[in-house]
C-alpha cells in the first residue's frame, strides 16, 4: 500500500511538472504571436494602409494585453527591447531619458546612435495604443474608469506621435519632452489599472 501511494504520488507531481511546462510554453508562444502581429500591424501602419481589420484580429486572438505589451521587454526576455542585440528594456529607457532631472545625459551624439530604436519605440507604442483602446480591453482593465483608461490610451498614442516627430528632427530637447510624456502614459496607467 505504502508502495502504490508513493508511485500515486510520484504520478501526480509528474503530471503537475509536465502541466507547468505546457503552461509555460503556452505563455511564450502567447508572446511570440503577439509580437509578430504588432510588428506586422506596425509596418501596415508605416504603409499608411487600413488597419482595422488587423486591429480586430488581434483584439479577438488576445484576451489579455500582457502578451501584446510584452514587446517592450528586453529581447533575452523575449520582447524585443532596443539598444545593442535589444538588450535594454524601453520602458526604463524611455524613463531614463525623460527624467526631468536628467540622469541620462541625452547630447545630440547619443540621440543620433538611439535614432532608429526611438523610431521603433515610437512606432510600437502608436500600435500597442491603437490596440490598448479597443473596447474589449477598456472594458476587461478599465471597469473602475472607463474614461480614464481611454484618456492613458490618448496619452499613449499623442507621446508616440511627439516621440516620432522629435526624433526625426534630431531636437534633443523635443525628444527628452516627448519621451517624459510617453513614459508617463505608461507609469499612469500601470499605476491605476494594472494588478
Ligand atoms: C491604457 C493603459 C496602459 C498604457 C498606456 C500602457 N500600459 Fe503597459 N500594461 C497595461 C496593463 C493593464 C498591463 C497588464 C496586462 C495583464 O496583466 O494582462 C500592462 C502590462 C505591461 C507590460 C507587461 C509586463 C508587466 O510589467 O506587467 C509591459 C512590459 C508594459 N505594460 C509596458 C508598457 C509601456 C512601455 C508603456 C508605454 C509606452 C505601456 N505599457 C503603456 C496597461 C497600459
Amino acid at each position: 500500500m505504502k508502495r502504490r501511494a508513493a508511485i500515486t504520488f510520484t504520478a501526480a507531481l509528474l503530471g503537475l511538472g509536465l502541466w507547468s511546462i505546457t503552461a509555460l510554453s503556452a505563455d511564450d508562444d502567447d508572446k511570440k504571436a503577439a509580437q509578430e502581429a504588432v510588428l506586422k500591424l506596425v509596418d501596415a501602419m508605416n504603409k499608411g494602409g487600413d488597419v482595422k481589420g488587423q486591429i480586430a484580429a488581434i483584439t479577438q486572438k488576445f484576451d489579455e494585453l500582457e502578451p501584446i505589451m510584452w514587446v517592450y521587454k528586453p529581447k533575452k526576455k523575449g520582447g524585443i527591447g532596443m539598444g545593442k542585440d535589444g538588450v535594454d528594456d524601453i520602458e526604463l529607457t524611455l524613463g531614463k531619458i525623460g527624467s526631468p532631472t536628467g540622469k541620462a545625459k541625452l547630447t545630440p551624439q547619443k540621440l543620433a546612435g538611439m535614432k532608429a530604436d526611438l523610431i521603433k519605440v515610437g512606432e510600437l507604442s502608436r500600435a500597442v495604443a491603437l490596440i490598448s483602446e479597443q473596447d474589449k480591453y477598456v472594458q476587461n482593465y478599465g471597469k473602475k474608469n472607463a474614461a480614464k483608461w481611454k484618456d492613458y490610451t490618448k496619452e499613449m498614442k499623442k507621446g508616440a506621435e511627439e516621440l516620432l516627430k522629435a526624433v526625426k528632427s534630431d531636437s534633443v530637447n523635443d525628444v527628452k519632452k516627448a519621451a517624459n510624456n510617453l513614459s508617463a502614459s505608461c507609469t499612469n496607467c500601470h499605476s491605476d489599472f494594472r494588478e
